[in-house]
């Protein structure tokens, strides 16, 4: 248990100018019968003091302070720094003589100072004793206490490394993300799980170190003392800095490149300008002169999309495709771009991802990514069929244009009046008076919808949308109103 027989007996020197005290002490350490300790000298003042260290050449200085004789400050300033191997316990007499305090001041019963000369002689660091001990420069000890912190690491780290695969496993078995079907989604889903694994590592470091330290480190039964004072590791500091610096930095090369390969121009791309309204999407295929209100997209072939809005910021976004990107009002200036080349056949749904008002949760559109075939089937259909019947006509447009996400043609109550039956009544307006619902009125509210409010609702239908309808356009809307009785 104890190396203390293999090696040459520790020697002691004692000051203290209370010679009962200085005594008794000597004793205590020399009858321990497992206690290699030799006192080599019991000195009564620091001159003293002083010359014995030197001429004795203890391991261990045990000093009895006081205000007068031994001076705190000046033991620790003459003894403590400096000398290499020398150890030094600062004792100070309680008033009853039957207990010591230590040099923090805190009580400690007769009896616990023989464990900590016990553990002293087992070869264990006084540092870890109840009382604060200054122990500079000691090296025999360091050893077992490495180990022990090398033992307490590896468990530590083994809880780590299988929580952090547990947790990384668990977040791809999660499938967090919606189905990838575009060539952009690519570098964003490499980006996010990236980033899933940095999280899932760094959360498993702090609770398996957390968890690790709550077994470990416990609080044993009749363990009342505080534990080792650190002030500071500068490695570790500087390790816990860089190395995350160092992953923030790589994650903001990997986020450029991303970007770049996200908005890589392809010049044959199809070009499709999406007008937001509240609360519609309008498709319009310059290329085709096609105005639709789904949109139809060729497979493996890019788009651009030239985003705009009538009124407020909306936002485009189809989760699958993964990128996303503003409808700003305020004409050509302020068009933003989105780049959209999907890889898979099938049915999305575009929604608006921007609060934009009352109906913003209902603001959707269906989008069909289709073959090239079918796509090119898509758009002659579109372009040989005009309708002839103005009413067929005007219900195109109204739904085009997104009139019907606030006017139902059922009698449904919405944000604007219903159009069911409207055609030729008199409707109550928000002043008190009265009006006719005619061809007049119609165009009134649609060139100038702030006019004549019919009462019950709101003045929020958007000022400039008659801007983008002809006259021609709006007696096809006048024609189909008039034809919902
Ligand atoms: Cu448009 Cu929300």
């Amino acid at each position: 248990m104890s190396k203390a027989g293999k090696v040459s007996p520790r020697r002691v020197l004692i000051a203290s100018k209370h010679a009962l005290f200085a005594q008794g002490l000597s004793s205590l350490l020399q009858e321990r019968p497992q206690a290699d300790v030799v006192v080599v000298g019991i000195a009564s003042s620091i001159q003293e003091a002083t010359q014995m260290l030197h001429a004795h050449q203890p391991d261990l200085l045990i000093v009895d302070y006081d205000d007068e004789h031994f001076n705190r400050e000046d033991v620790l300033a003459r003894f403590v720094e400096g000398e290499g191997r020398l150890r030094v316990v600062l004792l100070s007499l309680g008033e009853s003589g039957h207990e010591a305090i230590v040099y923090d001041r805190r009580t400690m019963v007769a009896a616990q100072i023989d464990d900590w000369l016990a553990n002293w002689v087992e070869g264990e660091h006084l540092i870890h004793s109840s009382n604060r001990v200054i122990a500079p420069g000691s090296t025999d000890s360091d050893h077992p206490r490495r180990s022990n912190a090398m033992k307490h690491l590896f468990g530590a780290a083994i809880i780590i490394i299988l929580l952090a695969a547990a947790i990384i496993f668990g977040l791809e078995q999660a499938r967090l993300l919606p189905h990838q079907a575009s060539l952009q989604a690519r570098p964003i889903d490499n980006l996010f799980t990236f980033h899933f694994r940095v999280i899932g590592f760094l959360f498993a470091l702090i609770i398996g170190f957390l968890l690790y330290s709550l077994v470990a480190f416990r609080r044993r039964k009749g363990d009342t003392e505080d534990a080792v004072h650190i002030t500071g590791n500068t490695s570790l500091e500087v390790l816990w800095t860089v190395v995350p610096l160092g992953i923030v930095l790589y994650a903001s090369i990997l986020g450029a490149r991303a970007l770049g390969e996200t908005l890589r121009a392809d010049p044959r791309a199809l070009e499709v300008r999406v007008v937001g309204s509240q609360w519609s999407w309008r498709f319009e295929y310059p290329d085709y002169d096609i105005i639709s209100t789904e949109l139809v997209l060729p497979v493996n072939k890019q788009t651009i999309l030239r985003l705009s809005s009538t009124d407020v910021i909306h936002s485009f976004w189809v989760p699958e495709f993964r990128v996303k990107q503003d409808a700003l009002p305020g004409g050509e200036a302020m068009v933003r771009e989105l780049r959209i080349t999907p890889t898979e056949i099938g049915e999305y749904q575009v929604r608006c991802a921007e609060l934009c008002g009352r109906l913003h949760y209902q603001m959707m559109a269906p989008v069909k990514v289709l073959s090239q075939a079918e796509f090119q089937a898509w758009v002659d259909s579109q372009i040989a069929a005009p309708p002839t019947n103005p009413v067929e006509r005007g219900d195109r447009l109204t739904q085009q244009f997104g009139c019907r996400a606030c006017h139902s043609i059922d009698g449904t109550p919405g944000v604007g009046p219903s159009w069911k039956g409207i055609y030729g009544t008199l409707e109550p307006l928000a002043d008190g008076s009265t009006v006719l619902v005619d061809r007049e009125y119609i165009i009134e509210s649609i060139r100038n919808p702030g006019a004549k409010i019919v009462a019950g609702f709101q003045n929020i239908m958007p000022a400039n949308i008659g801007a983008e309808l002809s006259d021609a356009q709006i007696d096809d809307i006048i024609a189909f109103i008039e034809s919902l009785k």
